[in-house]
């Protein structure tokens, strides 16, 4: 920002119950090319201030009502104001005064009567001074803005890796990562409408397209088999999550250490019939019972090795009703009304996201 071209034409407004000195202090401010507007009391000024945005307050100290030393108090006490240098125009030469109205937030001072130079000299450096911290703000503004913008870069790059990683566990290339996408969405629309607080709907989005990153370790006759699976690889199979929990186990982050508790947890069943340690209600993490329902729908409703997929309606009776395979009693009666309330969206973030 250049400064040089200031202090020319500035916003300055005057303060004072005497229409004589307002004139007076005008005629001086026009003449060195400045614009002026005027209050006759402390309460005017005050509205005056936020209204009109000037670059410099002149205020008179004694006035009926609110004298100098309030308005200035209070100027300086309303964020929308206070960054405006304020000149203290005072008949009273004394050092009492004007250490009072530098406590109450003046930034200057003139002793009637203004003589015109003086003025020049301190509204030229009050407005040099108000082009600076102006620049200050605006450059902290901008510094924000690209502070949040590379945050958003960092959290796009972190899903990024995080996508491809669980794409080569799941070895499903040909979902160009849309299945955990799709995850982290249902979760959002679950807790979203749970009314769980935003930070914690935050971690659960970040956390749970991991779930099943121990499937890294499951060899491909297992993962890839496209029928059933004998007991020995069913045994294998259910290896996969206290795998993705120990892989995770040296993250630090709230992510990291709640990917690692659902990926232990995300096949554990509300009636205690899951693996791999077979706990029961609120006994399993919150995060693992509201993401257990997201990776059944979406595993429902997409192709695997050993199943077609299924419609939504079909997707939703198994779940609410039960199959051989599933039953409404595995899932955490709480998340599984909620789920009722959402099953629109459920649909709606399938479809959004389908594999091409
Ligand atoms: P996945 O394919 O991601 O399935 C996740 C969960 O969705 C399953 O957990 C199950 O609760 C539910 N689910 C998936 N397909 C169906 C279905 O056709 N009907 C019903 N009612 N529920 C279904 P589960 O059973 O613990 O399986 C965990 C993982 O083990 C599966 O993840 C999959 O990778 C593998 N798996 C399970 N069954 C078979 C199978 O018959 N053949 C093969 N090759 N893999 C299987
Ligand atoms: C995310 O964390 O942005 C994914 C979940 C969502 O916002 O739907
Ligand atoms: C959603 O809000 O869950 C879907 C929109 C998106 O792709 O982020
Ligand atoms: C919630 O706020 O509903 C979740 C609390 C929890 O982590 O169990
Ligand atoms: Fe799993
Ligand atoms: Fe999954």
């Amino acid at each position: 920002m250049n400064t040089s071209h200031l202090p020319h034409s500035a916003l300055v407004l005057v303060v004072d119950d005497e229409v004589r000195n307002v004139k007076l202090l005008e005629t001086l401010l026009h003449a060195d090319g400045h614009a002026t507007i005027s209050a006759s009391n402390g309460k005017e000024a005050l509205v005056s201030a936020v209204a009109n945005k000037p670059d410099l307050i002149l205020l008179d100290i004694m006035m009926p009502d609110m004298d100098g030393f309030e308005t200035v108090a209070r100027l300086k006490a309303d964020p929308r104001t206070q960054p405006v240098p304020v000149i203290m125009v005072t008949a009273l030469d004394d050092r009492e005064s004007k250490l009072r109205a530098l406590q109450a937030g003046a930034e200057e001072f003139l002793s009637k009567p203004v003589q015109s130079s003086e003025l020049r000299v301190r509204v030229r450096n009050l407005l040099r001074l108000k082009e600076y911290s102006d620049f200050l703000t605006d450059h902290n503004q901008i510094l924000e803005e690209q502070v949040s913008e590379r945050t958003a870069q960092l959290k796009e790059a972190y899903r990024d890796t995080m996508f491809t990683l669980v794409r080569a566990a799941e070895r499903k290339d040909a979902e160009s990562g849309q299945h955990v996408r799709r995850i982290s969405h249902y979760c959002r629309a679950l807790t979203a409408a749970m009314h769980v607080p935003i930070e914690l709907q935050d971690t659960i989005c970040d956390a749970s397209p991991m779930h099943d990153i121990g499937k890294i370790g499951i060899p491909d006759h297992v993962l890839l088999k496209p029928g059933s699976l004998t007991p020995e690889e069913w045994a294998i199979m259910k290896t996969h999550c206290a795998l993705g929990a120990s892989i995770l186990s040296s993250g630090t982050s709230p992510y990291t250490r709640m990917g690692a508790e659902i990926a232990l947890n995300h096949h554990e069943r509300w009636d205690g019939s899951g693996y791999p340690s077979g706990r029961k209600g609120e006994d399993i993490p919150w995060a693992a019972r509201v993401m257990q329902i997201c990776d059944v729908y979406d595993a429902l409703r997409s192709r695997r090795p050993y199943k077609p997929p299924l419609d939504h309606a079909r997707a939703v009776a198994i779940i609410q009703q039960g199959d051989g395979r599933t039953h409404p009693g595995h899932f955490d009666p709480k998340v599984l009304a909620c789920f009722s309330t959402q099953a629109e969206r459920f649909a709606e973030i399938y479809e959004s996201h389908a594999n091409v």
